[in-house]
This record gives structure tokens, C-alpha cells and sequence, in this order.
């Protein structure tokens, strides 16, 4: 497989060796030398995006055309560097859409900043890199909710599929008793998964402190069981230790003639025609704002990948989404479906900050020590090795509700009228969705909350199985105006805000544990005026953020509960549309979830090309 550093001066050689305009070469096209047709015309050069654009190109009678509105990444350090790159460098910058919610009512009004990638690669070159599947329950939930053929079990091959995983040195792993299970991991995929060569020591006291408390160290997230106490390992290439992201599958497939890919360039409206299903003839695309528009026509499929903001808001400027927020633009409705942009899910980010008194290394030290940080830039420089290797909390616990409070989730049910203002459909998902998570959650084999330790001195908490709902609107029938309306809604919920409050109390009872006492921790934030439940739900409330990983705004679940694509992952009501990136998964996983977005985007391919392969065969019939 080519190396994922395959740089830019290597695109630009590719491009003018190539310039002279044979129809298909590989390479970067600009609007002017594209086809008139493609047969596959993907959206969004982002993580889904290229893993599905990779696999449909390995047929080579198949056009693949992917439109891309980010640049090509510039291969600095920034993207590279574990360390550097889950300090979030990109973040506000040219490689960032700059998007910011709604305020948000829950959280006294507040807005967040929501980075969301605008590069080739998409989200995956920017984001923390923690690389893992959530447990087997899970994805259960999905088939429970109405998606036959999606579960643990199906997903499996395909996670496999997407993943080169390298076991980490057995001194490591001895040192820090990383455990792991081959068999549950792939080998041949395009993302690498490892662990970084060096980890903070304070981790041996976080592991320490958690198993004082009765919890047991998971043998591999990988198996379906990614509960308790675990190893994570990052997406990052081991013999290089760089970031391992989707650009690697573009990497792999520039080489193929069918194969063009259209960046810096944004796609503003599906154009389609009405028979017994809408049909998408053609994309419409911009270079830059006040640009006039282009199209290239669909001979096949256009496949949706521009992730949960952009996805549902390319849907309703096209007139595919809930008909009177399209009417109130004067959008024209060409099939009402309700659930466009709305069922968002995420991760709440909730830190508790420590001072420690007693530390001999910890990430600090590179904050306040230069010449200790220009020593560990050498050290990653010369060898691939030290701090500059890491990119993240490798251990991670995952916990079920029993064990943070003796509470039954019922107890926190919100009352059925508050539904009430919900459109049909998507108040009967809703529902099917609380019941579900409800039963689920009331089990050990779902986690309620996961909590990180951060060799800087702190505690991430994080929701994991919210009932919260938020949406995404288009303000604008024109997409280059506006960002949609971003509301998260997140902490809505009274289950997810005492779920947040009962975590944050556990994190004292691991911060008293001797293992954890000897570091001198002392919690600065949200601090010893945070007591009672009333002062730490406003704490939390004040304090806290967004993990980033938004799902659910294109959920493939049945239409009558408010479903936008099918167990095919077909847009309802269209014959040739697909969605494919992280906004199809109906119920967001207790995982961070690039792993399962990759995993999905291959089942996609599999998919799209079956679907086509019995097109074939149909239409070769006499
Ligand atoms: C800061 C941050 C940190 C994260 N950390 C982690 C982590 O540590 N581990 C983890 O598992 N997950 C993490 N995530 C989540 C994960 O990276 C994302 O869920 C995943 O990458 C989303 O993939 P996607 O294909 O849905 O969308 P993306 O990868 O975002 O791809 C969408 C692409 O479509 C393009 N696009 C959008 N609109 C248009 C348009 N109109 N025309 C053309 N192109 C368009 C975008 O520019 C983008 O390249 C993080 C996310 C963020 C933001
Ligand atoms: C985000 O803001 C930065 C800095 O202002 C800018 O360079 C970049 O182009 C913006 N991105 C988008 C998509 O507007
Ligand atoms: C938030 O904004 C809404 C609408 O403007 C307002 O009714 C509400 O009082 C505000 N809440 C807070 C806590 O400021
Ligand atoms: C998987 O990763 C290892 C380690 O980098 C590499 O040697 C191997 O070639 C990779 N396998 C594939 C199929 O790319
Ligand atoms: C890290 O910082 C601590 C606290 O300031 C200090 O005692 C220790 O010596 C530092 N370690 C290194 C390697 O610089
Ligand atoms: C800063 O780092 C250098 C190099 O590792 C070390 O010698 C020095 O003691 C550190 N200073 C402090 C205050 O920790
Ligand atoms: C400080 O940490 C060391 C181990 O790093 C430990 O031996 C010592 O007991 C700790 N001191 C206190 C006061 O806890």
C-alpha cells in the first residue's frame, strides 16, 4: 500500500505528467476536464467518502468521480504529529468549516465551536485518533430498532475490513500490561491501528486506582466487549508513528484511471427528476462562492458522504427533507421526509481539572518546559519516539449505569407530552429509540458513561448512550450562504444530566483511591464548591463541551419512525441515492466513532456494488 505521506509535490509531478487530457488518468481534475458522466459520483472527500470512492474504483469498468470542497492537506506537522494533531492546530483555520451551534437552552444558552474538517480526508485528519468499536450491544440496538442484517456480529468483517492492526512491543505492553486479541482484529485494511511507542506513566495509577474499585481490564475493545477497563489503540502507522486517516484509501486508489477526484470545490444541490422514485440525474457544484454552478450527470449512483452537518443539509436545499421547514424557505418539496437533519447524537465533553503535586513526567511538562518540549520534538524527529508519539488517552473506562448509581433509568423518563411538538414519525422513532436504550442501559452490557484520564491532569466524562436530541436545519435554500442551524440539545434529557452528575461524583471516589492520591491531585475544576447535586449539574451545565462525534441527522431506521435511508442505506423515496457517512447510524455507539464509520463506508461499497452487479445481470436478461 502506498505510504500515507505520498505528498503534495507527488500530486502536483502526477498532475502535469497526466495534464494533457486523455479522458481518464488518475488524478486530480479540475471542473473543466471532468467527464460529462460518471457512473458514481461521491460527496465529500472525507473519511466515509474516500473508503467508499476507494473500493468502488477497484472495478475498473466503474467512473468514480469524488467532489471535495476542502483542499488537499498540506502534510505538516500538524496533520502528522499524534501530539501535535490532537492539540487541534487545524482547528479555525483554512482546513476548518468554522461552524458554531445554535445557543443551546440546556446549557444556559451557551454556544460550541464544532470543528468539522475541510480537506481531502475529511474529519479523520483532524481528530483525536482514538481508534475503537463500541461493544457488540450496541450495534444490536440498530438491528432492535428495525435494521435487519445490522449488528455486532454483521459489522464485524467490515471493521476488520477497514483496520491494519499492529500489536504493540511486547516491552510495552509487559511495562504497561496492555492486553490485546489478534483474532479480533483485521490486517489488510487501509487504517492502521496501534499504539503509540510511548505512554505516560501517570497511566499505571489511573489503572491502578480503577481496579481498587473492582473493575476489570477488558482483554480487547475489538471483540464486541468494550466495557470496563480497556486498551484503545490509535489510528496511527506504527513504523512511522503519523496519523493513519482516510486519505490513506485515497492514497491506494490514485493510481486507478477511473478514479478523478474534484477538491476545493462544494457541491450546492442534487438535481433530480420525478418518476415512481426521484432520481438524481445530476450534481451541482460551486468553486467558490459567486462562481456560477456546474453539473456532472449520474449514470448510476450519487453517494452522499459530507458527514452529519453537511449531509442533511444537502438533502433539504434539495428539496429531500421535512416539507415545512423546506416550504418555509420556499424550497420545493420533492420528498417529504421528516427525519432529514433531525435524531443528531453526541458525546458530551465534561473535564475535571487536577493540580498534582507529585509527578515526575506528565503532559505538563511540555507545556511548561521548552527546552524539555524542543528536546521530545528531536526525539520524534530522530526516531519516532517519546511524548510527540501520542496522540490520546489509550485507556479508556467504559462503564454500565449499575455501576455509578443504584438508580433504574426509568426513574428519569421525560413524560411522554414533551413529545408532543415532534412531527409523527419522528416522535414514534424517538420512542422506540428510549425503549430501547432504556432496557439496554439497565444491563452491564451497555455503558452509560466513559471516563478518560488525561496525562495532563485531567478526567474526561462523557455520555455515551444520550437521549438528548438535537437537529440540523438549513437557514438558507441556497447552501453556500449559511451553516445550518446546529441545535445540540445536549443535557436536554434529565437521564443524561444525572448520568453527568453521578459520573463526576465517581471520578471522586477514583481520585481518593491511594493509587491516585499518591500524584498529589487536588481538583481545581469544577472544584470543592461543587457539592451538592443542584451545584454540580450547574457546574457541568457551565462547563462542558462537545466530544465531536455527531451521528443520526440521516438515520437509517423504518420510515414510519422516522428513518431517512434504508438497511441499503438508500435515501427513502429516491432509487439512485445513497448516504454513507456517520450520520446513516440511527443510535451513536459508546465509542468514539471513526472505526465505525470506516466500517460502515465498506459495507456501503459492498453494497452499492451488489446493487449494481444484480442491476446488470437484470438487465442482461432478454
Ligand atoms: C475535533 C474532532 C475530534 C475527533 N476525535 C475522534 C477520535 O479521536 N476518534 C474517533 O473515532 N472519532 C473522532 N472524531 C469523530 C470522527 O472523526 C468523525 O465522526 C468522522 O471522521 C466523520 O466522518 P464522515 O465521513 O461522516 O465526515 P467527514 O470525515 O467530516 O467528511 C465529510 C467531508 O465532506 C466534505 N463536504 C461537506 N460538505 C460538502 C459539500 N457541500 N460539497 C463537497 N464536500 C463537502 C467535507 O469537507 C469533508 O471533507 C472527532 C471529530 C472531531 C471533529
Ligand atoms: C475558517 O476561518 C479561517 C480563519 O478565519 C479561514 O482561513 C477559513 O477559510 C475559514 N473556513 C471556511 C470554510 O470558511
Ligand atoms: C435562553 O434563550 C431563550 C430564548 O431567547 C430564553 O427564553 C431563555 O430565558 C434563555 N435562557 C437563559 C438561561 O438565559
Ligand atoms: C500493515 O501494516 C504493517 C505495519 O506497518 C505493514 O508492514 C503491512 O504491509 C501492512 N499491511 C498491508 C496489507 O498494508
Ligand atoms: C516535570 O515537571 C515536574 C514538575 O514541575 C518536575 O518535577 C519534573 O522534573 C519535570 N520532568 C522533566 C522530565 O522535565
Ligand atoms: C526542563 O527540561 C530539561 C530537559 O529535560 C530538564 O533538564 C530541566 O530540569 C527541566 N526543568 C524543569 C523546571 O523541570
Ligand atoms: C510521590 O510519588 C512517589 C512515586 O512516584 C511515591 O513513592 C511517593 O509516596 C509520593 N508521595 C506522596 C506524598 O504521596
Amino acid at each position: 500500500m502506498p505510504s500515507s505521506l505520498s505528498t503534495l509535490g507527488t500530486l502536483i509531478t502526477l498532475f502535469s505528467a497526466f495534464a494533457t487530457s486523455i479522458p481518464l488518468v488518475p488524478r486530480f481534475v479540475s471542473p473543466d476536464e471532468i467527464l460529462a458522466e460518471y457512473d458514481y459520483v461521491v460527496i465529500g472527500g472525507g473519511t466515509s467518502g474516500l473508503a467508499v470512492a476507494n473500493r468502488l474504483s477497484e472495478d475498473s469498468s466503474k467512473t468514480v468521480l469524488v467532489i471535495e470542497s476542502g483542499p488537499m492537506d498540506d502534510g505538516s506537522d500538524s496533520f502528522k504529529i499524534p501530539y501535535l494533531g490532537r492539540g487541534y492546530l487545524n482547528f479555525g483555520t483554512k482546513y476548518d468549516w468554522n461552524v458554531t451551534t445554535v445557543p443551546t437552552e440546556s446549557l444556559g444558552n451557551r454556544t460550541i465551536i464544532m470543528p468539522q474538517a475541510r480537506v481531502l480526508g475529511g474529519t479523520s485528519s483532524i481528530n483525536g485518533m482514538q481508534f475503537a468499536r463500541g461493544a457488540a450491544s450496541d450495534y444490536d440496538a440498530w438491528e432492535e430498532l428495525g435494521n435487519e442484517g445490522w449488528n455486532f456480529k454483521s459489522l464485524d468483517k467490515y471493521f476488520k475490513k477497514s483496520e491494519n492492526f499492529t500489536a504493540p512491543s511486547e516491552k510495552l505492553a509487559e511495562e504497561f500490561g496492555i492486553t490485546y486479541d489478534k483474532s479480533a482484529h483485521g490486517y489488510t485494511g487501509y487504517i492502521h491501528s496501534s499504539f503509540p511507542r510511548f505512554l505516560w506513566p501517570l497511566l499505571k495509577n489511573w489503572i491502578g486506582s480503577l481496579k481498587s474499585l473492582g473493575h476489570t481490564v477488558s482483554q480487547d475493545p475489538a471483540s464486541g466487549g468494550a466495557l470496563q477497563l480497556f486498551w484503545s489503540p490509535n489510528s496511527l502507522n506504527p513504523d512511522m508513528q503519523t496519523r493513519s486517516f482516510a486519505r490513506e484509501y485515497y492514497d491506494g486508489a490514485q493510481d486507478r484511471a477511473n478514479f478523478h477526484v474534484l477538491v476545493d470545490t462544494t457541491v450546492t444541490k442534487l438535481v433530480t427528476s420525478r418518476g415512481d422514485k426521484v432520481k438524481v440525474d445530476a450534481v451541482e457544484f460551486s468553486r467558490s462562492a459567486g462562481t456560477s454552478e456546474k453539473r456532472v450527470k449520474v449514470k448510476k449512483e450519487a453517494v452522499l458522504a459530507a458527514g452529519s452537518i453537511f449531509s442533511p443539509q444537502i438533502l433539504q436545499v434539495s428539496g429531500i427533507g421535512p416539507a415545512s421547514l423546506l416550504k418555509s424557505l420556499g424550497i420545493e418539496v420533492v420528498v417529504d421526509l421528516p427525519g432529514v437533519g433531525a435524531n443528531l447524537q453526541g458525546h458530551v465533553y465534561i473535564p475535571v481539572i487536577y493540580q498534582m503535586a507529585n509527578v515526575s513526567l506528565a503532559a505538563a511538562n511540555l507545556t511548561t518546559n521548552a527546552t524539555f518540549y524542543n528536546e521530545m520534538y528531536e526525539l520524534y524527529k530522530a526516531k519516532q519516539d517519546g511524548p510527540f508519539t501520542n496522540g490520546g488517552p489509550n485507556v479508556v473506562a467504559m462503564l454500565p449505569l449499575s455501576d455509578i448509581t443504584p438508580d433504574s433509568p426509568e426513574t428519569f423518563q421525560t413524560p411522554s407530552e414533551s413529545l408532543s411538538h415532534l412531527e409523527p414519525s419522528i416522535s414514534k422513532g424517538y420512542q422506540s429509540q428510549l425503549k430501547i436504550l432504556l432496557n439496554r442501559l439497565r444491563t452491564k452490557h451497555m455503558a452509560a458513561t466513559e471516563l478518560l484520564w488525561l496525562s495532563e491532569g485531567g478526567i474526561i466524562i462523557s455520555t455515551m448512550h444520550p437521549l438528548s436530541r438535537g437537529s440540523i436545519k438549513t437557514t438558507s435554500p441556497a447552501l453556500l450562504s449559511k451553516i445550518p442551524a446546529i441545535s445540540t440539545n445536549y443535557l436536554s434529557h434529565p437521564l443524561d444530566t444525572k448520568i453527568a452528575i453521578e459520573t463526576l461524583k465517581y471520578t471522586r471516589k477514583i481520585t481518593a483511591t491511594a493509587e491516585m492520591q499518591e500524584l498529589g491531585l487536588v481538583e481545581v475544576l469544577p472544584g470543592a464548591s461543587a457539592n451538592t447535586n443542584e451545584q454540580i449539574e450547574k457546574a457541568i451545565k457551565d462547563g462542558s463541551g462537545w466530544m465531536y462525534h455527531m451521528v443520526g441527522t440521516c438515520a437509517m431506521m423504518p420510515r414510519d419512525l422516522g428513518g431517512v435511508v434504508d438497511v441499503e442505506l438508500r435515501v427513502y423515496g429516491t432509487r439512485n441515492l445513497r448516504v454513507v457517512d456517520a450520520s446513516v447510524q440511527p443510535l451513536i455507539p459508546a465509542a468514539h466513532v471513526q472505526a465505525t464509520v470506516y466500517a460502515i463506508a465498506e459495507k456501503a461499497a459492498d453494497m452499492i456494488k451488489a446493487g449494481s452487479l444484480w442491476r446488470e445481470y437484470y438487465n442482461s436478461m432478454p
